[in-house]
């Protein structure tokens, strides 16, 4: 018995590894985040246990340390337990803790990798992170870093990588912005584009600068979750 961690992939439900829907059809307890495709339920066994774990829809359910202790417990009862995380689990989804957290308790684990959505929500908008003598780099943030931390990590004017890719990051679009625009290497007609949803049929692409995309944010009424994507690579597939 072991704690299989599966990333579920972007959004689409057909985004996801054939070794990861196996995990599913063989989990006996399924424990599952917000972003994940609940169409990939259907997989699971008949007699599955299904947990939401998810923390949105105002239903603050579960703290990390109350996952922990389930993933553990579930284990404990004989049981082949799957967590089922958006994306990949190791990509801003609090994987590595549950790992640790495993270890510490001599629980035997494996992690299956997931396509991030990090990567595949521009890609799937045709946003390529990449493309020769234009962006050679990129560089994936996070807009929201954990409200206990002292200071911030992450400070977007000294990032200096040709894209740059935020995810948890609509919330405070302002203050992103506004940062970034302390980098001598941008200013406000850098392209900036905003997928929410993405790789979903509830996809939007909004495409802006960063002079434009906050307001242009508000008149179409961005929510979560989404991601950002600064740098020439937004418009480069658009001159065809
Ligand atoms: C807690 S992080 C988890 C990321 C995940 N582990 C991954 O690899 O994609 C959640 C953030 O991922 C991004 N995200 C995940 N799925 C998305 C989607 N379908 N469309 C747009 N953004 C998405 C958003 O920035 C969201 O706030």
């Amino acid at each position: 018995m072991k704690v299989i961690l599966v990333g579920a992939g972007p959004g689409d439900e057909e985004l996801i590894t054939i070794k990861g829907l196996k995990a599913i059809k063989s989990g006996d307890v399924i424990i599952y985040d917000d972003l994940i495709n609940k169409n990939l339920l259907k997989y699971a066994k008949e007699d599955a246990e299904l947990i939401y774990v998810g923390k949105r829809k105002g239903k603050h359910s579960y703290k990390q340390e109350d996952i922990n202790r389930l993933l553990v417990e579930k284990v404990k009862e004989n049981k082949v337990v799957v967590r089922l995380k958006g994306g990949d689990p190791f990509v801003f989804g609090r994987g590595g803790e549950e790992v640790l957290y495993l270890k510490k308790h001599n629980i035997p684990y494996e992690v299956i990798p997931g396509i991030t959505s990090a990567i595949a929500v521009p890609e799937v908008a045709g946003i390529p992170l990449t493309y020769r003598k234009i962006s050679t780099s990129f560089t994936v943030v996070t807009g929201h870093e954990a409200e206990d931390k002292e200071e911030k990590q992450v400070k977007l004017r000294n990032l200096n990588g040709d894209t740059i890719v935020i995810l948890m990051g609509i919330t405070n679009l302002e203050e992103h912005v506004e940062e970034l625009l302390k980098n001598p290497r941008r200013s406000e007609d850098t392209p900036v584009a905003i997928i929410t949803r993405g790789t979903t049929e509830r996809q939007k692409v909004i495409k802006g600068t960063l002079g434009n995309i906050v307001k242009k944010a508000k008149e179409n009424s961005v929510k979560p979750p989404g991601v950002i994507v600064v740098g020439d690579v937004v418009n480069v597939l658009d001159n065809i």
